[in-house]
């Protein structure tokens, strides 16, 4: 016997899409369908949950909540969401292979024991691979000029970590 087709529930209405923001957060599409004006940082912490960007200073100095926007260094404390349309970003989350492989400047970091309290560290990392995207044999004027602040002064151990990852990323380039 011929089956009746059912209508569908009368719970599933179709709805218009939400317009928005969208960009692309560690290879993954998002829309922000929230306020324009809302600050990168907050989205990815509070929205995303992605944790590792930090919120450190509230003028722009400190360099904690550093993040790549289309692979350059950028504060997440300083860009709205509307100003990001179409963006790439990336995250300290975003920055291990497919299968989970460090990328080798968090491998350089492990290995030259540069986290003390860790609050910092995301941000000296992304700025790290800024740096040696840029610079791949870079001097310590170089390192020194990346300007983020540790305040347990681990810089003489994020310099070591630079060398490490530098070397390692010129004999083996990702
Ligand atoms: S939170 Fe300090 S520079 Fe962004
Ligand atoms: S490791 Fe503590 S602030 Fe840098």
């Amino acid at each position: 016997m011929q089956q009746t087709p059912q209508n569908p529930p009368a719970a599933i209405t179709p709805q218009p899409v939400r317009s928005g923001i969208d960009v692309v957060v560690n290879g993954e599409p998002f829309r922000h369908t929230g306020e324009p004006e809302l600050p990168l940082i907050w989205y990815l912490r509070d929205v995303l949950r992605l944790t590792g960007c930090k919120y450190g200073c509230d003028d722009a100095s400190c360099g904690a909540c550093s993040v790549l926007v289309d692979g350059k260094l950028k504060l997440a404390c300083t860009l709205t969401m509307q100003s990001l349309a179409g963006r790439r970003i990336t995250t300290i989350e975003g920055l291990a292979g497919a299968h989970g492989e460090l990328h080798p400047v968090q491998q350089a970091w492990i290995e030259e024991d540069a986290i003390l309290c860790g609050y910092c560290q995301p941000g000296q990392i992304m700025a790290a691979v800024d740096l040696l995207t840029r610079k791949p044999h870079p001097s310590d004027k170089d390192i020194d000029g990346i300007g983020n602040l540790c305040r347990c002064g681990s810089y003489p151990r994020i310099r070591s970590a630079i060398k490490r990852a530098s070397k390692v990323m010129r004999d083996k380039p990702r």
